[in-house]
């Protein structure tokens, strides 16, 4: 759409792209910002490509709980008064009682799943879902030097297309699944994201033998869930490791997950952080909760005694090939140990292999990514606000919710600082918005009168 085009058209101030928790927390920041400015509220608007809210559906499984506290809710640490706490959920739920006598910080990934639906219904009328952002671009307004807005592409579940215009735009599109090199997903071979779909798309009948593959927190609960599910399969975990790792959530180690933790990652020394990484990577990646190692034992163990073992261990071997033999499935297992290798026929492989980070390149586009620079390893340049560092010729700006643990540390990709973090990008579109409307009127003062 050309700028003439544009005239009727709203222009937001923020348009959100993707309604996960990052960006329904930022939603909110919004809104409790223009509680106080109310004369002069933030136009905002978020895209979700789903048809419907939800949060990783396909991983909601039975038994599974969060990997954070209640009190790390969408606003808690920013506001403990916002109507959007997972305490205002219990309270209209009328299970407020009943969550305490529990005594237990740790919610089912099922309940916080109904909390964060339950804020979804309150944010509605500024979401449209079943709307996937396919591109955007900047826009430069007539007699501007510099592109200060963005075009959005956004396409609807019928295919229709239309095009939005924005000052600023919030990126929060999530992790992207990661299968090995190699390996393509079909109606036999899923990975751990689309798990739940995949496997009630099957008779339990035909699942005879299963296998899962990698050692993180996913594939322990897809093993666990399996063995459960499907009492007359064979079940194979295939882990890269000897064993399950502890997943360490010790207080002393989890204050890296604080807020105070960015600052010192952001503007620490690059020793500093890297020291982050390398004595840290095992509060979040290839690690598995205590309970879930010890539930999964303990059923090796009980069949063990049985004498009746159909859940194996397969431990230091990597998934080398996935072979297609007329209907069936065999996977090519490399041993560590001996350096051998095994075929396996299943009838079903989950790959549990994690998950690559946000890229925000992918809805840039390759010529307008270019605007944006890059550090010595090629990674984006990220301000403290979570805007990316662009050239001279931009005032429109790019935020990102993820994609970020290079610049801001290893709470980038989790919840544990979403509050916190989406005020700040709240603070920061209001301070430029701010910043930008003196500018105009000092402009305008300046400008010489007409004779
Ligand atoms: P999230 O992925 O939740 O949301 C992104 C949204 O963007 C999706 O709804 C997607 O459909 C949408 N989208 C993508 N592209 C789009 C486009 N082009 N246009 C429009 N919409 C688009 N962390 C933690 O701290 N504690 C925990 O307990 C857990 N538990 C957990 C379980 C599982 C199974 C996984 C895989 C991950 C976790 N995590 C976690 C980490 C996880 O990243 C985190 O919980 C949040 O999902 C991050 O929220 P976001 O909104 O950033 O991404
Ligand atoms: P992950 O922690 O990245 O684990 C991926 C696993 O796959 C690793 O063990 C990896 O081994 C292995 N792997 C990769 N390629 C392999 C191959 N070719 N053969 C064998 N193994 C291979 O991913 P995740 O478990 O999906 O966890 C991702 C995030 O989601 C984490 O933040 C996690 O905490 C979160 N999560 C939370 C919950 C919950 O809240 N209940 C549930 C699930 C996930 P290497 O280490 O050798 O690469």
């Amino acid at each position: 759409m050309g700028v003439t085009g544009r005239r009727n058209q709203e222009i937001y101030d923020v348009v959100g792209i993707g309604f996960g928790p990052s960006n329904m927390s930022l939603a909110i920041a919004l809104e409790e910002h223009g509680a106080s400015a109310a004369q002069d509220p933030i136009k905002s608007h978020f895209f979700e490509r789903q048809p419907a809210f939800g949060w990783h559906r396909n991983m909601l499984l039975p038994s599974t709980t969060m990997q954070i506290s209640f009190l790390k809710d969408l606003v808690t640490f920013r506001n403990p008064l916002s109507r959007f706490s997972f305490v205002s959920y219990l309270h209209a739920s009328n299970r407020l009682a009943q969550f305490v006598n529990n005594a237990d910080f740790v919610p089912t990934r099922q309940e916080f799943h109904q909390y964060l639906e339950w804020a979804a219904a309150g944010l509605r009328d500024r979401v449209s879902y079943g709307s996937e952002v396919v591109s955007i671009r900047p826009v430069t307004e007539p007699g501007a030097a510099t592109a200060g807005l963005l075009e959005l592409e956004v396409r609807g579940g019928d295919g229709a297309s239309r095009v939005v215009t924005a000052r600023n735009v919030a990126i929060s599109t999530g992790l992207v699944p990661r299968l090995p090199e190699g390996v393509t997903a079909d109606d036999r071979v899923w990975h751990s994201s689309e798990f739940l779909s995949k496997f009630k798309a099957q008779a339990p009948d035909d699942l005879k033998s299963v296998a899962v593959v990698g050692a993180g927190q996913s594939a322990a609960e897809i093993a666990r869930f399996l063995h459960d599910a499907l009492p007359h399969a064979e079940v194979s975990a295939v882990i890269p490791s000897y064993g399950y790792s502890v997943a360490d959530d010790t207080p002393f180690v989890n204050q890296l997950f604080d807020p105070g933790a960015v600052d010192e990652y952001y503007f620490g020394t690059e020793r500093a952080r890297d020291a982050f990484w390398r004595y840290h990577r095992n509060t979040n990646y290839s690690v598995v909760d205590s309970d879930v190692i010890r539930a999964l034992y303990q059923r090796s163990y009980d069949e063990q005694v049985l004498g009746n073992q159909r859940l194996h261990f397969r431990n230091l071997t990597r998934v080398e090939e996935v072979r297609r033999v007329g209907d069936g499935t065999r996977v090519v297992l490399r041993s560590l140990l001996d350096d051998r290798t095994e075929e396996l026929a299943v009838d079903a492989l989950v790959f549990a292999t994690g998950y690559d980070g946000l890229d925000p390149a992918r809805l840039l586009g390759e010529d307008f990514d270019r605007h944006f620079e890059r550090d010595a390893a090629g990674r984006h340049r990220v301000e403290r606000d979570y805007r990316l560092v662009s050239s001279a010729g931009l005032t429109c700006g790019v935020y990102v919710q993820g994609g970020t643990e290079h610049s801001h540390g290893l709470s980038s990709s989790l919840l544990s600082n979403i509050a916190v973090r989406s005020g700040e990008i709240a603070d920061s579109i209001v301070l430029r918005r701010t910043e930008r409307e003196l500018n105009h009127t000092t402009a305008a003062t300046k400008e010489p009168s007409a004779a």
